[in-house]
């Protein structure tokens, strides 16, 4: 198991954070390499999304994720950062069925992938249940609100939230419940800015946005989405690089410099003839 170092951020470290005003920075990762290009940076803690399914392997929703996918991609980003707080996102129906299934689940992304915290999404009665057993097995959890991919089948698509004024006191309610229930940070997307802008000022626990406007208390975005890697982005994402074109032109670089016997060069070779 991964030392716990003095460095590691905790949940009373974001806590702080919020109250120091500090903004606080997530990124997802789903790999080694990518985590190591977490690791080496300065965003504050990594989540390995369910989004797995989308960005990683190809599939139209994250219904399709399962625990043995979330299990391994998270034992691997904690390879690569070993530095970060690690957040593993639960899949669809590993904490739908019984509080018992439920915190076996939570459990075995600490200890069969090192994560320090897990992520569900919803905030009715049964998902507050479902948050309270994972608190109580000393696991601490992040919630997810709004827009939570994982109901696109009872949306009917990916659909901003909390647009009329029930939902957005649906989703306040619920909100509350989830900080009461001992959640020690909440995902909101997809939302109306006032909304994520009301949630993070009523919580007092870290609300990190993505889609959810300006006013949250830190961001999250998807490592694919944000370094150029997915041709199909929402209004929410700002690309910082165009990573998928710069491979393209380094793998057209590589073949036409083998088409011309330009590589290998002489410097790339073992004992060259002379
Ligand atoms: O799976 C994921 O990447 C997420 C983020 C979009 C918050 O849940």
């Amino acid at each position: 198991m991964t030392a716990v170092t003095n460095k590691m951020p905790s949940p009373a470290s974001f806590q702080k954070m919020k109250e120091a005003g500090q903004k606080i920075t997530m990124v997802t990762a789903y790999d080694y390499a990518e985590a190591c290009a977490v690791s080496a940076s300065e965003i504050d803690l990594i989540l390995v999304g369910d989004s797995l399914g989308n960005v990683k392997l190809g599939y139209d929703s994250t219904l399709k994720v399962t625990m043995a996918d979330m299990l391994l991609h998270t034992a691997a980003v904690r390879r690569g950062a070993p530095n970060k707080f690690i957040i593993g996102d639960m899949p669809y129906m590993s904490y739908h069925l019984s509080c018992e299934d439920t915190k076996q689940n939570a459990a075995r992304f600490v200890v069969e992938s090192e994560a320090n915290a897990v992520k569900l999404e919803g905030g009715n009665p049964s998902r507050i249940d479902a948050i309270k057993a994972i608190v109580d097995i000393e696991i601490p959890v992040c919630a997810h609100l709004g827009l939570t991919p994982q109901s696109v089948t009872r949306y009917g698509g990916y659909k901003v939230q909390g647009k009329s004024e029930p939902a957005h006191e649906e989703i306040l309610l619920q909100a509350s419940a989830i900080e009461e229930a001992g959640a020690f940070m909440l995902v909101m997307e997809g939302v109306p800015e006032l909304l994520g802008k009301k949630i993070s000022e009523a919580l007092n626990i870290p609300v990190i946005g993505i889609g959810a406007g300006r006013y949250c208390d830190g961001q999250v975005l998807v490592y694919h989405d944000m370094l150029g890697y997915n041709p199909n982005i929402a209004k929410f994402v700002k690309k910082y690089q165009e990573l998928a074109t710069l491979s393209t032109q380094a793998l057209n670089s590589y073949h036409r410099e083998v088409r011309e016997g330009l590589f290998p060069g002489e410097e790339h070779v073992y004992y060259p003839i002379k």
